[in-house]
């Protein structure tokens, strides 16, 4: 007799189910704290992206990552990818062969760089901004694989709902892709030119309620400003992250952990060869049909 493990609403031991109302609040903020940032990431980066993809065919990703892509299949995909920021990774993605690409982000700056960038250097993607729980359902089932890569997932406050909209969007067989920060990079000291033991632990790996920050967002050029505006960090387990991806009805295809910073804040730890992992890499396929139909989307 088929016997299925059925317990879904007890394996996490720290996500917090939100009500769409609280969603929009941590998502408009989130978006008005990105709308903040972008400018001072334009001012450190804009014009070396713009520069690098005016280069034919430059790729912005990592070898791991390239490989692990091409080993699922990206070439003459059409994919989407989710909280997609300034499209550097997506017009990477087209340029390693992928078919049509649309980018998701809730982020006005950022989508509107993204759009130029690609129109600048010709390469045919499409930017939607877009908070990813409001994607219409025009869009539903139209992707081979959907994308989502580091600092994506702490944005987001309720993964099940973000792993329905990704299955949504997927073909039957379609891959989702996710190349992530570990949840164990979470627990570490953030790079600081004070710190004197990035291997200590400082934050707890089960963290229901998200980090409340002002500021601080300039990963890029690093520039201090203060704000007034809270963004809002979630910290997932990985049991949250795969159960959340099989609970929408993807299977487990692949997952592997990597010593390498993708989030730009552990490179001390990374180079202290301290064997911590700090990134990972899941995929997961949609088994079945996609639960929503594409030829009756817009009935
Ligand atoms: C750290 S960036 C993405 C990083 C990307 N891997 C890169 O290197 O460019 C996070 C992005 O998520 C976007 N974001 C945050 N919450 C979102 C939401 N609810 N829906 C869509 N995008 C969101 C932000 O606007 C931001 O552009």
């Amino acid at each position: 007799m088929e016997s299925k493990i059925n317990c879904d609403d007890r394996y996490s031991g720290a996500q917090v189910i939100h009500a769409p109302a609280e969603l929009q609040k941590y998502t408009e903020a989130n978006r008005a704290a990105w709308n903040e940032v972008m400018p001072l990431h334009q001012k450190a980066a804009r014009e070396k992206w713009d520069r690098a993809f005016l280069q034919p065919g430059y790729v912005c990703l990592d070898d791991v990552e390239v490989e692990m892509l091409q080993c699922m299949g990206i070439r003459g995909k059409d994919v989407a990818q989710l909280c997609c920021n300034n499209g550097r990774e997506l017009l990477s993605l087209k340029n390693l062969g992928a078919g049509t690409c649309v980018g998701f982000d809730v982020s006005d700056e950022a989508i509107a760089e993204a759009r130029a960038r690609a129109e600048l250097c010709r390469i045919p993607c499409q930017f939607v901004r877009s908070d990813v729980y409001a994607i219409g359902p025009e869009w539903a089932g139209r992707f081979d694989v959907v994308y989502v890569s580091a600092g994506a997932l702490g944005w987001i406050p309720d993964l099940r709902r973000f792993f329905a909209v990704a299955a949504l969007l997927l073909q039957p067989g379609g891959h989702l892709f996710i190349h992530e920060i570990h949840p164990v990079a979470e627990m570490l000291p953030c790079d600081s030119p004070g710190l004197t033991d990035a291997l200590r632990i400082v934050e707890p790996y089960f963290k229901a309620e998200p980090y409340v920050e002002y500021g601080g967002l300039d990963y890029v050029g690093h520039a201090e400003y203060s704000s007034t505006l809270p963004q809002y960090w979630f910290v997932h387990t990985l049991s949250d992250v795969i159960m959340s991806m099989i609970g929408s009805g993807l299977a487990l295809e692949h997952f592997s952990e990597y010593p390498m910073d993708v989030s730009a804040g552990h490179h001390r730890v990374e180079q202290a060869h301290a064997g911590v992992p700090l990134s990972y890499i899941l995929i997961g396929k949609m088994a079945g049909p996609a639960r929503f139909d594409k030829r009756t989307a817009n009935d």
